[in-house]
């Protein structure tokens, strides 16, 4: 393969944490010195910071986003019978983590234009078996917070926030994972992201902070006294070391992407259907998602972008209920979610794209939807 040809990549982790390799080296130095390597100092000074950044009461600090869930279903004790709401356009993790406790996932339709959950679906979706829903910000945009959540006060249903793709996210000025129960994932492609898995929990009382920092660790109250059964998914302490140094360098890896994000719908509102609007929320762009005019194959299309060198992805490529492994899942047909996942394509959106790789994707999307036509009209 040529390495000369132009590129823009989808991820660059080894430009990603170039700055902060030294530091975090440093900081892992120092844990090995002090050996408190099982929830050692780092991990509550990690918890305080997330704390304060997000404006929220309590962060728990555990192994990955995944478990955040598990945990935070556990937490209310959803479980066997219940039935959780959540959308099908979106990352397995979410769906998993609700068959991890034994409850049935319900998976409703996105809305069209913002591609995130219906308000309107859940509520349709709601039975007496319902315990919960979990509302996935997906691709930093914000969902609908407050008819979500006042969906979830009418029918006294615990209202999970999926931050996973949505740190710094915020809806109407105020960060998400604030209403109720937030669960993060600082997973290596995430904006804010740990050299290996690590995640955490939002929530509002000191009680479920208490409840859930034992649920991390094995149900023990203390050294001795166990109350819950409970696994052990810990937030390292090496993770948490290195994860503060990056801490305070998030909001500019969010405005470089703003940058991208802003540059692609001057350059491409023309050409293509842009993201929604970004209005009174704050997006953190963790992906940047297109869709092609109606004329134009997708899958054609993301060939053509890889063949002018710009790594475009789909997230995801099908929704949930298409998993063998959530078949049924949908109570009923899904025809919204369905023709957004064939229609998607993600841009490369990272921090570190330099102005020439930014200008390669816009070039690169502009020169391959004309070109498509061009062919189409040739045949
Ligand atoms: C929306 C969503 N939920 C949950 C997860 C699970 O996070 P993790 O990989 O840290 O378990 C991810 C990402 O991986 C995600 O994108």
């Amino acid at each position: 393969m040529s390495t000369d040809k132009p590129r823009a990549p989808y991820v660059d982790l080894i430009a990603h944490n170039a700055a902060f390799k030294q530091r975090m080296l440093e900081a892992v130095g120092r844990v090995i010195d002090h050996g408190w390597f099982i929830l050692g100092p780092e991990v509550q000074e990690l918890e305080r910071r997330v704390a304060e950044y997000l404006g929220v009461a309590h962060a728990v600090g555990v192994n990955t986003g995944t478990d955040a869930l598990v945990l935070a279903l556990r937490l209310r004790g959803v479980g066997p019978g219940d039935e959780v709401i959540t959308s099908s356009h979106g990352f397995v993790a979410t769906a998993s983590a609700v068959r991890l406790v034994g409850a049935t996932p319900v998976l409703v339709e996105v809305d069209e234009d913002s591609m995130l959950i219906d308000p309107a679906a859940i509520e349709e979706a709601i039975t007496p078996r319902t315990r919960a829903v979990i509302a996935v910000h997906l691709n930093g945009h914000p969902c609908e917070v407050d008819a979500i959540a006042a969906i979830c006060e009418r029918h006294a249903l615990t209202f999970i926030e999926d931050c996973a793709q949505a740190y710094g996210t915020r809806y109407r000025g105020a960060q998400v994972g604030g209403r109720d129960i937030g669960c993060f994932s600082l997973h290596p492609l995430k904006v804010f992201s740990a050299c290996g898995d690590a995640g955490f929990i939002t929530v509002r009382t000191e009680e479920e902070r208490d409840r859930l920092r034992q649920m991390r660790n094995l149900g023990l109250r203390d050294r001795n006294n166990c109350a819950i059964a409970s696994n052990n998914p810990r937030l390292h302490t090496v993770q948490a070391a290195m994860l503060l140094v990056k801490i305070d360098a998030v909001d500019g890896f969010i405005a470089a992407r703003q940058a991208n994000a802003a540059a692609y719908r001057e350059a491409l509102r023309d050409v293509v259907v842009l993201p929604p609007e970004e209005g009174e929320h704050r997006v953190i762009y963790s992906a940047f998602v297109i869709r092609p005019p109606e004329d134009i194959e997708r899958d054609a299309l993301v060939a053509a972008l890889h063949e002018r060198g710009v790594d475009a992805k789909i997230h995801y490529p099908y929704a949930i209920h298409q998993q063998p492994a959530y078949e049924g899942s949908a109570t009923r047909p899904l025809p919204v979610t369905e023709r957004v996942v064939s229609r998607i394509i993600s841009l490369p959106v990272i921090a570190e794209l330099t102005p020439a790789q930014r200008q390669l994707v816009i070039d690169g999307v502009r020169d391959a939807i004309a070109t498509l036509r061009a062919e189409r009209a040739s045949s």
